[in-house]
């Protein structure tokens, strides 16, 4: 499945969202223009539904309250809202709506409560809260009927889809270091601290397969090297990966994954997620440390997984060597546009001046990037510094 459109109300730096979603979506602006908050709505999402320790009340809390995730330019109006559209396949027509509106008590214990909670499955509404129920016993309102098993049956599809949701920011140095910051992993792992224990947790026949197809990308990307095999320490247990190098000796030399290079790593990080499940992948900024040469490969690199394995996956990015592929289309790219009180979320393709020059056969790397940097960047290096 995959979620076709998006649209949220005082969510963070966004007063205002309503843009439809393709398969592949990159996210482009500038920085602090909110790229990882937009992405956080959907980790919001998976955070309701988690079966363990999820929960409305925990996914507002862990981030620091609605105090901190309401759009502080908001003004008069209180309420944060999200919905999300979702259909079977790309192109297909919607088949859920999911809604979801909250804001906090102005008196008493200040509660976080739902205004409103509605689903529809095509044109049905399955769900519209408050309800009378909710009016008596007020308590109710404090969590979603999505979280709850007892309540959700005729639409728990949605929960299941919303669980699976992936988030990767992967940092090398934590993942090389997995073994000394054992069982300090953050939830979700969206680090790659426990990516080894990921990668242990399948059956043989999954990773070997996986394995195999990484160890082929590998092999194109990473000079000298041949092979890829997982093994498990003899005396601890703990998982590893191992790479066979050609370079130094007529053998070649194999090293573990605490030798392997930080774009080796995030390359290997990478391209076990987009196997992994066929549920939503948010990914953060793949580009980093990366080959230029690589990056340009990343775009079609995820189309042509997706030909297998329906995932749908958001990429935010500030490369444009990422959007020079010629297939990446206008409606691809959302662009997030700073004002002086809010980010503006836009399609690419909607944006005049933007569709003009890629119908005139210009990359969207070449138009979009040039203009999602600060204004005056090349201010920062004439700043005194002493
Ligand atoms: N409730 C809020 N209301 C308004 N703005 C907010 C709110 N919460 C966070 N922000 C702003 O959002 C910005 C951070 O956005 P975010 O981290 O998503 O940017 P980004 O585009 O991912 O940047 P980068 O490219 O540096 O990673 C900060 O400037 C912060 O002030
Ligand atoms: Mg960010």
């Amino acid at each position: 499945m995959i979620i076709n459109r998006l649209i949220a109300k005082n969510w963070r730096n966004f007063r205002q969202i309503n843009v439809p979603l393709r398969e592949r979506q990159f996210i482009v602006g500038p920085n602090a223009s909110g790229k990882s908050n937009l992405l956080d709505i959907f980790r919001f999402l998976r955070d309701i539904v988690k079966t363990d320790g999820g929960g409305f009340q925990k996914a507002v809390r862990d981030r620091g309250g609605i105090s901190k995730i309401r759009c502080l330019s908001a003004r008069q109006d209180p309420e944060v809202s999200i919905e999300i559209h979702i259909s079977e396949t790309p192109g297909a027509s919607t088949k859920w709506r999911y809604a979801l509106g909250f804001r906090q008590e102005t008196r008493g214990h200040r509660r976080t409560y739902l205004t409103r909670e509605q689903v529809w499955k095509k044109s049905e509404l399955l769900l519209d809260r408050p309800d009378e129920d909710d009016n008596v016993d007020t308590d109710r309102l404090t969590q979603t009927f999505l979280e709850q098993i007892n309540m959700n049956a005729g639409f728990r599809e949605i929960a299941q889809f919303l669980r699976s949701v992936t988030y990767l920011h992967l940092v090398p140095q934590l993942l090389r270091f997995a073994d000394s910051i054992q069982g300090r992993i953050v939830e979700e792992d969206p680090f790659g601290q426990g990516f080894l224990e990921r990668v242990a947790s399948v059956t043989e026949r999954t990773r070997r397969s996986r394995l195999r197809k990484i160890e082929s990308a590998l092999k194109i990307a990473v000079p000298q090297f041949e092979q890829l095999e997982f093994l498990r320490d003899k005396n601890t247990g703990r998982p590893h990966l191992r790479a066979l190098y050609s370079h130094w000796r007529a053998k070649g030399v194999w090293q573990q994954e605490d030798q392997f290079s930080d774009g080796t790593l995030r390359l290997l990080g990478l391209l076990w997620a987009l196997l992994e499940s066929d549920s939503v992948l948010l990914l953060e900024e793949p580009e980093l440390s990366l080959n230029l040469g690589i990056v340009s490969q990343l775009a079609p690199l995820i189309s042509r997984m997706q030909r297998s394995r329906r995932r749908q996956v958001f990429v935010s990015t500030h490369s444009d060597a990422l959007l020079t592929e010629p297939g990446i289309d206008g409606t691809e790219v959302l662009m997030l546009i700073p004002t002086k009180t809010e980010t503006e979320v836009k399609v690419a393709w909607d944006v005049k001046h933007v569709r003009r020059l890629l119908e005139a056969g210009l990359t969207v790397g070449e138009i979009v990037l040039s203009r999602a940097g600060p204004e005056h960047a090349e201010q920062l290096s004439l700043l005194k510094w002493n």
